[in-house]
């Protein structure tokens, strides 16, 4: 009778471990990793295009739900403050503009690819972070 409780009891407490460890971290990297969809973020159809170019063109370099440093400075928040916490610039439309247009020394300028319709969009999408 022992021996079987112990070969039943034995992988059935290996499994449950496994398995309550596997689901910790599934959730744990769900928390941190999942993405929001629009409509959770609240964005309105202007809102989610300048999403769709953020994450063509800068999510690649700005994370935007942290004011973590990726590439470069995370973008949470970017229009929040006064100032840019980076370039110390003016956190305003026009001054975002310029960035995104020209570039700055390690990035690149988006002028010659991106609408004023596309940049009006971003700019609506960045003023939600
Ligand atoms: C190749 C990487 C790269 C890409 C792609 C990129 N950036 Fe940047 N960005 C940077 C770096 C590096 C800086 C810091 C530049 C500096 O210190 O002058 C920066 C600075 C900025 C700043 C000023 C931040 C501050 O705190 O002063 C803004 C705003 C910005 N980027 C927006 C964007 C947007 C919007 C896009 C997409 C259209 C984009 N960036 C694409 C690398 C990138």
């Amino acid at each position: 009778m022992k021996a079987i409780e112990k070969l039943h009891s034995k992988p059935a407490g290996w499994i449950m471990a496994a398995a309550a460890a596997l689901l910790i971290t599934v959730l744990a990297g769900c928390d941190v990793e999942r993405r929001r969809s629009d409509a959770e973020l609240g964005l309105n159809s202007q809102q989610a295009h300048g999403r769709k170019i953020y994450d063509n063109y800068c999510d690649r370099c700005h994370k935007p739900y942290s004011s973590k440093g990726k590439k470069g400075p995370g973008l949470k928040g970017v229009f929040q403050n006064k100032y840019l916490p980076q370039t110390g610039l003016p956190a305003n439309d026009e001054r975002v503009t310029d960035i995104i247009r020209n570039g700055r020394p390690d990035m690149p300028g988006y002028g010659q690819v991106l609408s004023t319709q596309d940049i009006q969009d971003l700019l609506a999408y960045l003023h939600t972070l």
